[in-house]
C-alpha cells in the first residue's frame, strides 16, 4: 500500500511496525487506529477507534472497549463512553456511558411502581394537608408556580377552569368518564349535565374528598361513580362506553410513554363513535428549554455565567421528571390508531401570563371523524391585526389560517433566548440585556377579533415550533369547517418519539447501579463509568456526527455552585440524604437551597414525609420558609422527635362490610396505597411475580423438629396481624385489608405439608410456608 510518510520519518515508524507473522524482514503492518476483536467463528467485531484513548484518575481507558463491553448489557442498544471533566474539580475527570436503551427496555417494575406510587403520595399528602381548607368545588390544591413555588392566584385559577369546563361542555356528554378526577373541580361543573360521571383517582385522599365534599351538593339527576386506581386500570369498564373520556392535568405525572400510550388505547376503546377523548393542561416538549429558562433566570445567583446557565437549561430539561409531548404526537398517533379521526389542539386561554398559559394546551381526539374530504382552509402568513381584520371584514371568506403569529407570552423569553445564542460561556448573565416583553400577539386578542366579526377561533400551535408561534383559524359558522390539527409528523417519526421519557431517569439510575455488576468480568474496575446516563437518541451535529457537547451531564452536576459545605450534625446529615434521594444528587451542600437545587413543591412535601417517617417534625411551610440544609435541621432539632408513622381510625363500616365476605373477620382497614399498587399489578400480571419474596432454607442432619417449625410459626402468626391478613375490592375499587382470627394448629400461613399455588387472592393470606422433605 505505501511504504510510509513522506519525510516523516517518526510517524511512520509509529504507523508502519515490523509485522511478526511474515517471515520477511522488511514486511510491515499499518496501525489504523482502529480497535477490533476476533471472534472465536474467524470473524472480526469493529469496536471504535484508539484515538479517543482517555486518561481517568492517571490510567489510560480505551471507551471503545468499554462500549463494546457494556453494549452486551440487554437493556443497551447503542453506547458511547465518554470522560467528562467533574463540575467542582478543575483536574478530575469521570467515565460516563450514554445510552440509548433497546425498544421497550424496561428498568424493573418495581422502579415503575415507586414512580407511579410517588405521585400518589404526594397528592394523598398535599390533597390530605389542605382537605377543608377551601370551597369543596374548587379545591386548587397542588397547582404551584414553578416560578415562585407560591399557590397559583385563584382569579388565574379561575380562568383556567372556566375555560376548560367550557372546552369539555361543548362536547355535549351526558356521559363521561375522568381519569385523575382530583379535588373533582371539573366534576363539580360538568356533572349536573350529565347523566352518569364516572371518577377515578390514584389517590384515596382525592377520590374519599369528592365523596364526602363535593358530590352530596351535585343535583341527583347525576349518577356519579367513583373509583379509587391507576390511570391505566379498566377492569371492570369493559362494557361501559362514554361520550366523552377526560385525562385534564394528568397525563404529565405518567410514568412513560408506553404508560400514556396504554391509557390512551384504553380510553379510545369506551369512547362511543363521535364522542372524544379530551386531554387537557398537556405540557409542551418543545417549549420546555423556554420554561427552564424563565426558571433558573429567576433562581440565577449573582455572578453566574452564560454557559453555566446553558449547562443548567440543558440538564433541567434532560432531567424532566414529567411526560411532555409535542403536538405532532397526537397526528403521529392517528396514523398509528384507527380510531382517531378529527384532531383539535388549543393554546389555553387567558390574558394573564403564566406558565399554565405559556407552556401548556388542550386536546380533543374525536372518534371516528376523520374529515374525509372537507375543503382545507386558505392560509395566509401573519402580518399584522390590521391586515387580518381586513381579509375577514373585505373577503368574508369561509375559513382563513393565519400562521406563524408570535406569541406574546413567551416574547421576553424567547428574546433573552436569542440574545444569549452567540454569547460566549464566561459572560455573566447579569450583563445581558433584559429584552422587555413588548413583541407578540395575545392569543386571546384573535378569539375576540373573531367574536366581533362573527367568526369561530381556533388557536393551535404550529407544528415543529419551539418559540410557541401559534396558527388563528377563524372559520365561518355557517361554513361546514371544523377544527382539524393537521400538522404532520416527519416522515418515519413514531408518536412515543415525540415525548420525553421520564423513565430513562430510572433507568439511568438503574443501569448506574448495574454497570459495576455487569461489567466486574470483562473490564478492570478502573474502566468501570462512574455513572450511565440514558437517553432516547445521541444529539447529532450539523456534519451528521455525534455532538458530544450536547451530552447532558450526570444528574450529580445539577448542584450548582462548586464549594460543597458538608452536614455536621445528626439532623443535617438526615436531610442531606434525604434530599439527595429526592432529588436524585450525588452530593448536596447544607448551605443551598431546596428550590435551588431543583426541588418543587410537590418534592418539597416528599422531602417532609420522609423526614416524618425518620422522626423530624417538619412541615411543608418550613421547606418554603427555611431554605437550607442548615435552617431546616436547626428547626427540626429544635422541636424535638416526633413519632413517625400515621394511625387510621378503625372504620365500623369497613369491619361489617369485611364481615358480609368473611364473618370471622377480626379487623378491616384501608391498604396503603403502594399495596394497592403492588395488588394491582400482580392481578393484571399474575405470573410476574414482581412483588413476591421467595425465600428457602435447607435443614441438613439437624434433626429439625416439623411440629417445633409449625409452633414457632403459629405463634409468629399470631403475634403479627399483618401475616393473618388477605385483601379484598370493595365496589369502588379500593383494597382493604381483612385480619382473620388466630386458628391454632392449622392456623393461616402455618407449614403446610403440601406446595400449594397462588397468592392474593380474597381466602389467602400474604405469607405462604411449606416444609418438604428432600430425599439425599
Ligand atoms: C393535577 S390533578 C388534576 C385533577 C383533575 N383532573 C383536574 O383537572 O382538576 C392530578 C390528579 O391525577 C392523579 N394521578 C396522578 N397520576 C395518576 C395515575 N397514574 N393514575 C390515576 N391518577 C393519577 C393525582 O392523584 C391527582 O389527583
Amino acid at each position: 500500500m505505501a511504504r510510509g510518510y513522506y519525510r516523516r520519518c517518526e510517524l511512520t515508524m509509529e504507523r508502519f511496525l515490523p509485522d511478526p507473522f511474515n517471515a520477511q524482514p522488511d514486511a510491515r503492518l499499518y496501525r489504523t487506529g482502529d480497535l477490533a476483536r476476533f471472534h472465536p467463528d474467524g470473524t472480526m467485531e469493529f469496536l471504535g477507534r484508539t484515538d479517543f484513548q482517555v486518561k481517568v484518575r492517571g490510567l489510560r481507558i480505551e471507551p471503545g472497549e468499554v462500549e463494546a463491553a457494556f453494549a452486551e448489557h440487554p437493556a443497551v442498544r447503542d453506547v458511547v463512553v465518554i470522560a467528562r471533566d467533574l463540575p467542582h474539580d478543575a483536574d478530575g475527570k469521570q467515565l460516563v456511558a450514554y445510552v440509548v436503551p433497546v425498544e421497550g427496555a424496561r428498568v424493573p417494575d418495581t422502579a415503575v411502581t415507586a414512580q407511579v406510587s410517588g405521585w400518589q403520595d404526594l397528592f394523598d399528602q398535599s390533597y390530605r394537608r389542605d382537605a377543608g381548607a377551601r370551597a369543596a368545588d374548587f379545591n386548587i390544591t397542588g397547582w404551584t408556580s414553578s416560578y415562585t413555588n407560591q399557590p397559583l392566584p385563584d382569579e388565574e385559577m379561575r380562568v383556567w377552569l372556566d375555560s376548560t369546563v367550557d372546552r369539555i361542555l361543548a362536547l355535549q356528554p351526558r356521559r363521561v368518564l375522568e381519569i385523575g378526577s382530583g379535588t373533582g373541580m371539573l366534576l363539580a361543573r360538568i356533572a349536573p349535565h350529565c347523566s352518569e360521571y364516572w371518577g377515578t383517582d390514584l389517590s384515596a385522599t382525592a377520590v374519599d374528598y369528592v365523596r364526602e365534599r363535593v358530590v352530596p351538593v351535585l343535583p341527583e339527576t347525576v349518577d356519579v361513580r367513583l373509583l379509587h386506581r391507576a390511570a391505566d386500570d379498566f377492569a371492570g369498564l369493559d362494557t361501559e362506553t362514554f361520550d366523552v373520556v377526560v385525562l385534564n392535568s394528568v397525563v404529565q405525572y405518567f410514568p412513560s410513554p408506553r404508560y400514556l400510550r396504554a391509557v390512551i388505547d384504553q380510553a379510545l376503546a369506551r369512547v362511543r363513535p363521535g364522542g372524544a377523548l379530551f386531554l387537557g393542561d398537556l405540557r409542551s416538549l418543545p417549549m420546555l428549554p423556554s420554561l427552564h429558562t424563565e426558571i433558573e433566570l429567576i433562581r440565577a445567583e449573582p455572578g453566574l455565567t452564560v454557559g453555566r446557565l446553558r449547562e443548567r437549561i440543558r440538564q433541567r430539561t434532560a432531567y424532566e421528571r414529567e411526560l411532555l409531548l409535542a403536538p405532532e404526537f397526537f397526528t403521529a398517533l392517528r396514523a398509528e390508531h384507527p380510531a382517531i379521526g378529527r384532531i383539535e389542539v388549543m393554546l389555553k386561554r387567558g390574558d394573564r401570563h403564566n406558565e399554565l398559559t405559556r407552556y401548556r394546551y388542550d386536546v380533543v381526539l374525536h372518534v371516528g371523524d376523520r374529515g374525509g374530504d372537507r375543503p382545507s382552509p386558505h392560509r395566509v402568513a401573519w402580518t399584522s391585526v390590521d391586515d387580518v381584520r381586513r381579509l375577514l371584514a373585505a373577503d368574508r371568506p369561509d375559513a382563513l389560517a393565519v400562521d406563524g403569529i408570535p406569541n406574546s407570552r413567551v416574547a421576553a423569553v424567547n428574546a433573552f433566548m436569542s440574545t444569549m445564542d452567540g454569547v460566549p460561556d464566561a459572560t455573566a448573565v447579569a450583563d445581558l440585556p433584559r429584552p422587555d416583553a413588548g413583541s407578540g400577539v395575545e392569543p386571546d386578542l384573535c378569539l375576540r377579533l373573531g367574536e366581533e366579526l362573527g367568526y369561530h377561533v381556533d388557536v393551535a400551535w404550529v407544528g415543529g415550533a419551539s418559540d410557541g408561534r401559534y396558527r388563528a383559524t377563524f372559520r365561518r359558522p355557517d361554513s361546514g369547517h371544523l377544527a382539524d390539527w393537521t400538522d404532520p409528523p416527519e416522515p418515519g417519526r413514531a408518536s412515543h418519539t415525540y415525548a420525553n421519557n421520564p423513565e430513562l431517569l430510572a433507568l439511568s439510575r438503574w443501569l448506574s447501579a448495574d454497570v459495576g455488576r455487569f461489567l466486574r468480568d470483562s473490564v478492570p474496575d478502573y474502566m468501570v463509568p462512574s455513572a450511565v446516563v440514558a437517553i432516547a437518541e445521541f444529539p447529532i451535529n450539523s456534519n451528521g456526527k455525534l455532538d458530544r457537547d450536547a451530552l447532558p451531564p450526570p444528574v450529580r452536576g445539577v448542584e450548582s455552585t462548586g464549594r460543597v459545605v458538608a452536614p455536621h450534625t445528626d439532623a443535617e446529615r438526615q436531610i442531606a440524604e434525604i434530599w439527595q434521594e429526592v432529588l436524585g444528587l450525588d452530593e448536596v451542600s447544607v448551605d443551598r437551597g431546596f428550590f435551588a437545587l431543583g426541588g418543587d413543591s410537590l418534592l418539597g412535601i416528599q422531602m417532609v414525609s420522609r423526614a416524618k417517617a425518620r422522626g423530624m417534625a417538619l412541615s411543608p411551610q418550613d421547606v418554603f420558609q427555611s431554605h437550607t440544609i442548615a435552617e431546616l435541621a436547626a428547626l427540626a432539632d429544635s422541636r424535638g422527635p416526633v413519632q413517625s408513622g400515621s394511625t387510621v381510625e378503625r372504620d365500623a363500616r369497613m369491619l361489617e362490610w369485611a364481615r358480609s365476605h368473611h364473618p370471622d373477620a377480626e379487623d378491616a382497614y384501608p391498604a396503603t396505597g403502594m399495596q394497592g399498587y403492588a395488588l394491582d399489578r400482580m392481578r393484571q400480571q399474575p405470573g410476574a411475580g414482581v412483588f413476591l419474596t421467595h425465600q428457602w432454607f435447607q435443614f441438613s442432619d439437624q434433626g429439625l423438629d416439623p411440629d417445633a417449625l409449625e409452633r414457632a410459626w403459629q405463634h409468629v402468626v399470631d403475634r403479627f396481624p399483618a401475616l393473618r391478613s388477605s385483601y379484598l375490592r370493595d365496589a369502588d375499587g379500593r383494597w382493604v385489608q381483612v385480619v382473620h382470627p388466630r386458628r391454632p394448629g392449622a392456623g393461616a400461613g402455618s407449614p403446610g405439608r403440601r406446595r400449594r399455588r397462588g397468592c392474593c387472592s380474597s381466602r389467602s393470606t400474604t405469607t405462604r410456608t411449606t416444609t418438604c422433605t428432600c430425599s439425599a
